[in-house]
């Protein structure tokens, strides 16, 4: 346990992360960074800014409930000290996310009815379900949601934007680097922590199982729209072309999982997306001892 009390105490947090890779930045990304002005001046890029800005503000507002909810069901005291690191990262994430919004020109008194008129509903039910467990202070079944599922999801999403966004949007893509180095250390918490607790309680695993599986149709669900919708490739797309043609970047290139997303059609993403997040889900739910259970296909 003494490793795991170090990797996970405040003062590693204190180290790492606000002294560490946080420091200098900025809401998240350097000072002085912008949207871009063709997002910000195209009505259209701007709205499909907006709804995927949303569903992370979204994500980030449930793990922030979730990690919160988390600390007083949590059986020992480096768990609570852990989750309460955490629950000022998610807090930070909502705090960016949402500064993204208003960035993008969405007014403070707007702010509520542009995330319920965006949310997406299939995130909001995978959402659900994960909270629910939370509520009921069931700390298995809540860190497997949250740091196995929710943050699986999560880390995948932010590093397949970065890879996306990294030319055309350098502030946004700043704000995903803090955040993705936070989700793996989330990651981190819910294996090393969760798999003594799946042997303590192994009559835990088909209820656990079911609600992986569960949140995992919901996600992929989420995904089929998003992908549907089309807004990403779209901001993309276009923000290249304006970067190349001014002679700022060279021809798209952004690769992520050994293959190049600008060459990429919206379905060949999603399935890229969800393969990647599924295969990770597996592996991550095999080393703590679960059994991973194939969602159905939305
Ligand atoms: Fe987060
Ligand atoms: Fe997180």
């Amino acid at each position: 346990m003494g490793d795991f009390l170090n990797a996970y105490s405040i003062q590693h947090w204190l180290e790492s992360c606000p002294q560490g890779y946080l420091e200098g930045t900025e809401d998240g990304h350097l000072a002085g960074e912008k949207e871009p002005e063709l997002v910000l001046g195209d009505p259209l890029l701007r709205e499909q800014a907006i709804s995927l800005t949303v569903q992370l503000v979204a994500g980030e507002r449930c793990a922030l409930s979730a990690s919160s909810g988390l600390i007083n069901a949590a059986p020992d005291e480096p768990s609570k000290l852990f989750l309460a690191t955490q629950t000022l990262d998610e807090a930070r994430h909502v705090e960016i996310f949402t500064q993204r919004l208003y960035d993008l020109g969405v007014k403070k008194n707007e702010l509520e009815d542009t995330i319920a008129r965006y949310a997406n509903p299939n995130l909001v039910k995978f959402a659900e379900i994960l909270l629910e467990k939370v509520d009921k202070g069931d700390f298995v079944a809540g860190v497997v949601g949250q740091n196995i599922v929710l943050e699986g999801m999560a880390f995948s999403v932010f590093e397949m934007l970065y890879a996306a966004m990294e030319n055309a949007n350098p502030k946004f893509a700043h704000t995903l680097t803090g955040t993705i180095a936070d989700e793996r250390r989330h990651v981190g918490f819910g294996e090393n922590r969760i798999g003594s607790l799946i042997e303590e309680f192994p009559e835990k695993k088909p209820e656990v199982e079911k609600m992986q599986k569960e949140m995992s149709y919901y996600m992929l669900a989420t995904f089929a729209d998003r992908f549907r919708d089309n807004a990403l490739l779209e901001e993309r797309r276009r923000t290249t072309e304006l970067a190349v043609a001014a002679g700022q970047t060279e021809e798209p290139q952004a690769q992520w999982q050994g293959k190049n997303l600008a060459a990429l059609e919206p379905d060949e993403m999603e399935a890229l997306l969800s393969d990647t997040v599924l295969k990770e889900f597996k592996i991550r739910l095999e080393r703590i001892g679960l059994e991973y259970q194939t969602p159905q296909t939305p």
